[in-house]
Formats: C-alpha cells, structure tokens, sequence
C-alpha cells in the first residue's frame, strides 16, 4: 500500500498488451492512497506509472494486514472508497437509492462517470436515437464489438471516433472540446456510457456504448430502416442544437464532479468564471471564488421527496441550489419555506457549530446543487461569510443574524449573533444552538434572553412555547429512531433551559403558577422517560430550588411595611429570621398616609402591587370627597410644591414616593390648590446625634452595609419594569424605588447637616468628615454612597460656603478634586466606568447611571423592527443587568471597623432627617454664611 508525498501518477489499464495500449484511468496527486488490493492478495489490476519525480510512503503488506486487523472501522472508508477518490470507482450509488428518503450522512464522493438522472428524459433519450441511427448509417466500422481485457464488449465506440464523427456531422461543432461536451451531455443523463462506468466522456479511447445498445432496444445489426432513417435525419438539426447548447454545462458538471486533485487548471478557470455569476457568492472575493473552483463540488438528486438531511444532524456541507426547489421543514412547523434557483442554505450549522435548524427535503425531481463541504468552508469561507443572515418562514423574515466582530480575548463558539427575530424563532434558534452537549463556549445569547423576554415573551407564552418543544413526539405516532433521537435532544434541551432560567433570574421564575406546573410537568415526564435519565438530577435540583422558594413564601406571607415620613420603608412584620436583606413583595402589604387638600389624610394599607386607581378610589371615599372616579387623581406632591400624577394603572406607588414627597387624592381641575406640608419642608422626625463623635470607618460601615441589603433586594427586572413603564407589565419596582431613594437621602444628608449647622469650626470639622466619609465608601467598594457624599457635597448649597472650604486643609481639599474628578460626567462618565471597570465584587453601583444606559438603550432604539423584535437593544439592556448580577456575585461579608458594632450608628444611618427642597437649603446656607457684600 503506498501513500504518495510528492508526484504525479498515471494510473493506467492495460490490455494484454501494455505497451501497445494502455488507457490511463486516472492521474493520482498528493495525498492519494493506492495499492489496497494487497490486503485481500487479489492481483495489480492496474499499472501505475510515475508522471515526476515521486516520494512515497509504503506500507509492506504483512504491516498493512496488521494495522487493518487493529483499525477495521476507522480504515474502513480508506480501502472501500480508495477507487472512488481517486475516480475511478464503482461510484457512489445515488442519494435515492441509498435510502428512498434520506441522503446519507457522510459527504458524497460524486462520480463524472455516472449519470445524474435516473432514467434520461424523453428528448435526451431521442437525441442519442437520432445520433446512434445516424452513426451506423455513416460509420458502419465505429460501433462495433470489441474485446477488452478478454471480454467482450458490444456495440461500442472509442471517444475519438464518436468526436470525430459528431465534428464532421454539425457545422455548428467547431472544436473537438464541443464536441465531447455533447457526447457528455448524453452521458450524463445515461443515454450513452463508459463500457465500464467508469469516465465521464472523454476524447480518448475510452470505450462508449449507447443505452439502447446495452438494453438491446436497437436493431440487433444492420442498416436502420428507412423510416427510422427519415426520422433521424429530421430531428438531427434540433438535436444536435440541443446538445450544442447543453454541452458547457455537461461540461462543467462533469469538472464539478471531479475531486479538487483531478481539475486542470483549464477547467478551474472554467469552474471560477461560472461561480462569478452565482448571487450566493457575489459578496466573495475573486481569490476566494477561485479558491471555491477547486472544491465545490456538483450533486444531482433525482428523486423529489429525497431528505437531504435532517434537522438535528450534525452540519457537513453548504448548498447553493442550481436547479430545483427544497422545502425548508422543521419539527412541529411543517415547510417553513421553498428556496429556489440561487438560494443557498445550510450555513447556519456550519458557522455556528450548532445541529441543523431544519430539514431540507427536494421539491423536485433532478434537483442540482453546488456543495462545499465543513472542512472547505471553515478554512475558506467561514471568516468571510457575510455581514447579514435572514431567515424566512411563510416570505416572512423570522430570525436576522449578523456577523459578530472578533473581539481580543473572546472565544465564542457562535460567528453570528441574533439582531432581531420573531420571540418563537429566537426560542428555536436558542433552543437548537446554544443548549445540549455539542455546545461549546457560550456567547450571551442565551443569557440575554432569559434576563429580557419578559418584554417580548411574556411568562405564559414562554411556558407554553417550552412546552410544545418538549411534546414535540405528542402527535407523531411512528418513529424512526432518528427522530426519536431528535426528539429526546430537544426534551433534555427544555430541560436545561429551564435550568438556566432558574439559574439567572432565580425567584422571579417561580413567581408565574404556569411555570411551576410545568416544572411539576416536566418532572414527572423525566422520572417516567428512561432516555432521560441523565436529566434526572437537573430537574430535581429546580425542584429544589422551587420547593425553598415557596417555603419562603409561605413563611413570609403577610408581610408588612410602613412608609415612614422619611427615611426607607420600615418592614414591620416579617417571617424572615434576619430582618436586613427583606425584599419587598408584590403582594405585601404597606401601611402609608394619603392626604388631601386642606392637609387632612387618611391612612391606608393596601398590597405592594395595588393600581393608583383603586388607591385613589379608596382614599377619596375615607376622605369623603364625594367625586368620581374620573374626577379625581392621585398625585405626588413634592417638597418644592411640584406635582406629579399617577396614571391609573400605575404600581408601587408609595415607594415610588421622592424623600419628602406626600401623595395626595384631589380633584383634577383643582390640582393648584395643591401645597406641601410643612413637615415636608422641614422634618422633625429622625435621630438628632452628635455626628462629630461618631467614627467616620464605622459610619461608612453601616452605611455599606446598610445599602448592600436594599441593593441585593433589587431584581434584575426591575431596571426593566423602570425602563419600560411599570404599567407596561403591572410588576412593582418597590426595592429598586427604595435603593434610590437611598441615594437621595444620603445626598440630601450631607446637604442638610452642612446647612443646619451654624458654627463654623463645626462645619469645618463636619467637611472634613464627610471627605473622609466618601474616602471609606470608596474603600469598601460602596460606589452608591461615594457618589452621593461627594454629590451632596458639590451642591450649590454647600460649595457656596467660602468661610468653610477655605479652612479645609488643602490634603482634604485634593482628595476632594479627585473624588469630583471621579464623578465628573463628561465623556459619559468615562472616569467611573474606567475605575469601576477594574473593581472585583462585591461592590455596589452608582446605580442612577445604569439606570441611564438602561434608558438610552431604551430611548435610543425601537423594540420592534419591521415586526420583529430588535434583539440588540435587548442585548444592551441585559449588559447593564448583569452588571448588577456582577456586582453581586460575592457575598460583602465586611469586617467590622470595632468589635462593638454600635446599634446607635446602625439606627441613625438608616433613617436620616434629610431636607430635599433645594430652594429651603440656600435659604438655610445664606443663613449660616451670609453672602459677602463687595464693598
Ligand atoms: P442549517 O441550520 O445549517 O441547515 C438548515 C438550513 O435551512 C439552515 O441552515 C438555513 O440555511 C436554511 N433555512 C432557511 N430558512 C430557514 C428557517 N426559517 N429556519 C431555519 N433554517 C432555515
């Protein structure tokens, strides 16, 4: 057995005599393997002659026994297709024949040999008439009977002589090129062969016999008669302009079919002018188009009906279809579409690594396509391919894919990214590609979708969509054991979504009924399916993890808040043994004053998620207003007097309250009436402390500690209920209101305390304390409170306080041009993200600019386009959830600055007296240093 390093061969057929003449069969190049009839000691049954110089590897047959004994399966395709490679075979049997329905896997080895129909069409079938009639009439000598390697073979012809005939025949045929072209348009479709099947047509002296000799269809001998030779001689100038036509093409199916190694650069250039005019590939470049010339190859199918391969399979080839049409079919949707002449399809499993999206199965009979196969398109193709993918179902685009730009350090699997697409496609395309075993290196796709669905796919139909995946087989009554194979893929599928459903929105996904059954659901399939064994300890541990979410829940039904006049909402009542870390739940209940006009109010407890309508209702009757629903509005009304009304369907409402804003029930025409309390001007309520024998370190502890425990109650998809509108989706976004309001407050403390404090020294010393404040904050990684010291100090209140910062040191007045230089918001706050950006968790966010970036994601791109949904901004938006995910993705655990953690500073942080009217706070500023008069 020989395997050939450098050289060229000509593997030759010998008659008896082999110097007389021998028929090269084919020519053998680097990398081909021959010899392999050593191993069943069959003899040489052909010559092979070096063409070059050659270097060849030889395997002596006793080694070659044995290594065959050892690697049977593996070298199984080595020494059956060892003919067909190096084409000259037996060939490859037809996709239809194979199986009547599915192509096989492995990619096919066409043969220019054989045809590419099944039976040639009725006017091929004439035209060989015709010429055959005519060519016994004219050259009685040129079919005839002839012995080949002592057998012998009837009615057949040398390649020259039917050339050379056919040339003098049609004084249209002016080059002998044109002619064999002809010959092998007869070929392909079966009307004349190789005596062996063995060459495509070739000017040679190859053997050829016509179709209706081998069948006996012919006169057995002898002169055709007169009609048949009436008849030929009329149809000979259609046919022979028929063929005339059909030539290049035959032609360049026949290159098409040959392997890389046997075109000559000749035909390359005729294979490379052809590709220049396919639309599938009009956005290559000229060397790669030449580069596709020597190993795409032509495939013929001539069976309507053919699968050409499966949905799930593993992807093995890129088509562009020449003639014909395909359906595109999938699992539980039937056709989906037809692609026709000049469609491609088949990429998406190649780029992507992912199984097929879809089944292809031929609408046509002699259907012709063009294939390049996985191992060509990855090295030539696959970082070239196009900016922009579309799929469509029903002429409709479902799924835009869009190339992903390589990224420095980023080693996604996936070469395109979804941009936009109906929510059932992204599911499919999500469920197919980026869920099961094969799926290696995880782009964010996945990600993305579980943490903003919610904008798109509500809950239910999610559910609903998972759960006609996973009962996919409910209607199919006979399987094959493929589609079975298919389908328990796509179940244990369904069952990992649902395990990275629960993994990155964690309670959120249970809060649905809908979704706990179909866990119940799913559970139970999975205990009763043997074929998912292996899934068994995923469901159970969602089962789990469902299981201590609701006996959360049980434990802390019930619970209760009170909306104090200032500070955060206090939990008066929960089932939680740790009362810090209390996320407050949509069907809480908060005890909160509604006030009206002439300052009389009424108290109200109502759950968390109640509508402003039903709050407004309620509070109109305590209040005895004795107007309409359509009357009235529920309104906040801020400490500076500015109004803000709710819409009726608006939630949360209390929490969504600014620090020392009131609400209120009045009636609409009589909104400017309207005036704030005097509380909220100046609070009363709070702890009064000595701030100055405070420990700054242990200030700044609890304040971290403090807003750690608001900021884990926060849920990813309250950024999104803040973005979109609450009412859009009837969710409360109460823990995200109170984190904020905690922003607020802090920076209205800072304000506050500066102002109300008379003494200078004491002011001074407070500066100072603060500076150091922001310092410690920064230090233990709390960036809410940082920005919100540092922003309270920057108040116009505060900076106007000349006497004061001009007795600062200048060391604490440099820290503090840093700590603005770190808030500054120029460049899109370019210095924090720059700083942020090389933090380790935990820590916590300066969260009103997620917010921001939420909203310019938000504000700056439209959710639907052209009615599907833009993907990308979803993209944007789960970027900056993640963030928060990030930033809590390791537990604080602090250490105290003293061992005595004091409950005082703990109570005092939390609820801070705090004025918040801009306008109060000059005033008091003016107070404390009045502004210099110039003399
Ligand atoms: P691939 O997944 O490799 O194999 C099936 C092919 O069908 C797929 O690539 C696309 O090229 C093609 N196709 C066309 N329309 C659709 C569609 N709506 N959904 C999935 N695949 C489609």
């Amino acid at each position: 057995m020989l395997f050939r390093r450098s050289c060229t061969y000509n593997v030759e057929q010998s008659t008896r005599h082999y110097a007389k003449s021998s028929v090269t069969l084919c020519n053998l190049g680097v990398g081909a393997t021959f010899g392999e009839s050593i191993l069943h000691d069959l003899p040489r049954d052909s010559t092979v002659v070096t063409k070059t110089t050659c270097e060849l590897l030889r395997v002596e047959q006793q080694d070659f026994r044995l290594i065959w004994e050892k690697n049977k399966e593996l070298m199984n395709d080595i020494i059956t297709n060892c003919k067909i490679k190096n084409g000259f075979g037996p060939g490859v049997q037809p996709a239809a024949a194979t199986s009547p329905t599915k192509r096989p896997l492995s990619p096919d080895h066409p043969n220019p040999a054989l045809p590419i129909t099944e039976t040639p069409s009725p006017a091929m079938n004439r035209m060989g008439w015709a010429l055959r009639t005519l060519l016994v009439v004219d050259n009685s000598s040129c079919l005839k009977d002839r012995k080949v390697s002592g057998k012998l073979i009837r009615k057949c012809a040398p390649g020259t002589e039917l050339v050379d005939w056919l040339v003098n025949l049609a004084p249209i045929v002016h080059t002998r090129a044109q002619a064999a072209g002809m010959w092998q348009a007869l070929l392909e479709e079966g009307v004349l062969t190789h005596v062996n099947k063995e060459q495509p047509f070739k000017d040679k002296c190859f053997l050829y016999r016509f179709r209706l000799d081998e069948e006996g269809g012919a006169p057995a001998a002898g002169i055709p008669a007169a009609d048949d030779l009436s008849a030929a001689n009329e149809h000979i100038r259609e046919a022979l302009s028929a063929l005339f036509q059909r030539g290049p093409d035959a032609t360049l199916r026949m290159i098409l079919r040959k392997p890389s190694h046997e075109r000559t650069p000749e035909e390359l250039e005729l294979v490379f002018e052809e590709l220049v005019h396919i639309a599938a590939l009009s956005h290559l470049s000229t060397s790669i188009k030449r580069e596709l010339s020597s190993i795409i190859v032509f495939e013929a199918h001539a069976q309507a009906g053919t699968i050409l391969f499966n949905q799930g399979d593993e992807g093995r080839s890129w088509y562009i279809l020449l003639k014909g049409s395909v359906d595109v079919v999938i699992h539980g949707k039937g056709t989906v579409a037809t692609l026709k002449t000049g469609d491609d399809f088949g990429k998406l499993a190649l780029i992507n690594d992912a199984p097929r999206a879809a089944t292809i199965v031929l609408k046509e009979n002699n259907c012709h396509l063009l294939r390049v196969d996985k191992e060509h398109f990855n090295r030539i193709l696959r970082d070239v391919e196009a900016n922009t993918l579309r799929l469509q179902e029903h002429g409709k685009d479902v799924l835009v894919l869009e190339r992903v730009a390589k990224q420095r350090g980023q080693h996604s699997a996936f070469k395109y990214t979804v941009m936009s697409g109906t929510p059932n496609k992204m599911l499919e395309h999500l469920l197919e590609t980026r869920l099961g075993q094969s799926v290696s290196g995880m782009d964010p796709f996945l990600d993305d979708f579980l943490l903003t669905h919610i904008v798109f796919m509500p809950v239910v139909q999610l559910v609903d969509e998972l759960a006609n995946y996973f009962h996919c087989d409910a209607h199919e009554e006979a399987q094959t054991p493929e589609d079975r194979e298919y389908i328990i893929n796509f179940k244990k599928r369904v069952i990992q979504f649902m395990q990275k459903w629960v993994m990155a929105v964690r309670h959120a996904a249970f809060e649905e009924p809908s979704v706990c059954d179909f866990i119940e659901d799913l559970a139970a399939e999975v205990e009763a399916d043997a074929d998912l064994n292996e899934e068994t300890s995923i469901i159970h541990n969602v089962l789990t993890q469902m299981a201590r979410y609701q006996e959360d829940r049980n434990q802390n039904a019930g619970q209760k808040w009170k909306l104090p006049t200032n500070g955060q909402p206090i939990c008066l009542f929960s089932g939680n043994a740790t009362p810090s870390k209390t996320v407050i739940r949509p069907d809480d209940d908060i005890i909160f004053r509604v006030y009206c006009a002439d300052h009389t109010y009424c108290t109200l407890r109502f759950p968390m998620h109640t509508t402003a309508e039903l709050i407004k209702a309620c509070a109109a009757d305590k209040l005895q207003l004795n107007r309409g629903p359509d009357d009235l509005c529920l309104v906040e009304v801020k400490s500076n007097g500015e109004r803000a009304v709710f819409k009726d369907n608006d939630v949360s409402i209390p929490t969504g309250l600014t620090l020392n804003g009131r609400l209120f029930v009045s009636v609409k025409d009589h909104l400017d009436a309207l005036t704030p309390l005097p509380e909220q001007e100046c609070p009363t309520e709070g702890v009064d402390i000595d701030l100055e024998i405070l420990s700054t370190k242990e200030l700044a502890y609890h304040i971290t500690i403090f807003e750690w425990d608001l900021f884990w109650a926060v849920h990813e998809y309250e950024l999104l209920y803040h973005t979109f509108g609450r009412h859009h989706f009837g969710k409360i976004t109460a823990n995200l209101d109170v984190f904020l309001r905690r922003f607020n407050e802090v920076q209205y403390w800072i304000v506050t305390e500066l102002v109300s404090t008379p003494s200078l020294s004491k002011r001074v010393g407070l500066v100072r304390k603060f500076i150091k404040l922001a310092a410690y904050c920064k230090e233990y990684q709390n960036l809410n409170a940082f920005f919100a010291i540092v922003m309270g100090l920057s108040n116009m209140a505060v900076t106007r306080l000349h006497q004061t910062w001009e007795k600062i040191p200048s060391k604490f007045r440099k820290i503090f041009q840093e700590f603005e230089a770190l808030i500054d918001p120029s460049r899109n706050h370019r210095a924090y993200r720059v700083f942020v950006g090389k933090l380790q968790p935990p820590l916590i966010p300066f969260m009103p600019l997620l917010l921001k970036d939420m909203t310019f994601a938000h504000e700056g791109n439209k959710t639907s386009l052209d009615g599907l949904v833009n993907f990308e901004k979803m993209h944007m938006m789960a970027q900056t959830m993640r963030t928060i995910r990030f930033c809590r993705s390791r537990s604080l655990g602090l250490e105290p600055p003293s061992p005595k953690s004091e409950g005082e500073v703990r109570s005092y942080i939390s609820s801070f007296r705090v004025i918040d009217n801009q306008r109060v706070l000059t005033a008091m500023s003016q107070k404390v240093e009045p502004t210099r008069k110039l003399n």
